[in-house]
């Protein structure tokens, strides 16, 4: 029996994504456009990855009984002390206006940084909350480099400046991102307990 989870997000990339990694188990991912909720601006406040998936969750739980799945990602620059971290969405301060001048902005920063100390991680926290009953949190981590300019023409985010230990960037992968990516191990290993 396929099982629908809402996924409590209004990013058409993670949710092509999300959609794709569940498409060969027993959930169902279901938009929220898909049961009439309007796109919603959830703020994130939290102090963590966990806190920030779990107010996307209830943001959305007035909405559905349906289990409501949330993602929250990020990526972690060793040289700027873990930065942009879960202030990756916003990071480079709000004149920037696009994933493009946020990677430029991210790319400049590290100007002076050799490739082999722009180490860094994607990390996918995701949380899933079934109607009255406990969150389960599960994460995935991918270790690469920020690379020493963009490349790549799939993806979305910060894809084209992150390098793989293989030497593309994830941008650079097309459909085999669905294999390694933070969010792929972040679902798999959801998926082991669901
Ligand atoms: P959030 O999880 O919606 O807060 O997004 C965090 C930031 O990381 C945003 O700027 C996203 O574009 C970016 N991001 C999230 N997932 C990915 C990914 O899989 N690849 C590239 N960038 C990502």
């Amino acid at each position: 029996m396929i099982r629908k989870i809402l996924f409590a997000s209004s990013n058409e990339h993670k949710l092509d994504e999300m959609r794709n990694l569940f498409s060969s188990s027993s959930w169902q991912i279901i938009s929220p456009k898909e049961i009439g909720i309007r796109p919603l601006n959830v703020l994130e406040f939290g102090s963590s990855y966990a806190q920030n998936a779990i107010a996307k969750i209830e943001a959305y739980q007035q909405y559905t009984h349906l289990p409501i799945l949330a993602d929250d990602s990020g990526i972690e620059v060793k040289a700027l002390n873990g930065k942009p971290g879960i202030y990756s969405a916003r990071f480079g301060g709000q004149f920037i206006k696009n994933d493009t001048q946020r990677n430029e902005y991210l790319l400049r920063l590290l100007d002076e940084v050799v490739f082999y100390n722009r180490t860094a991680i994607f990390k996918a926290v995701l949380a899933i909350r079934f109607h009255d009953s406990e969150t389960i949190i599960r994460e995935g981590n991918v270790l690469g480099h920020i690379a020493l300019e963009s490349r790549g023409m799939n993806g979305f985010g910060y894809d084209p400046i992150f390098e793989l230990n293989n030497g593309q960037t994830m941008a650079e992968l097309g459909s085999q991102k669905q294999e390694i990516s933070h969010r792929a191990l972040a679902v798999k290993a959801l998926l082991d307990v669901l």
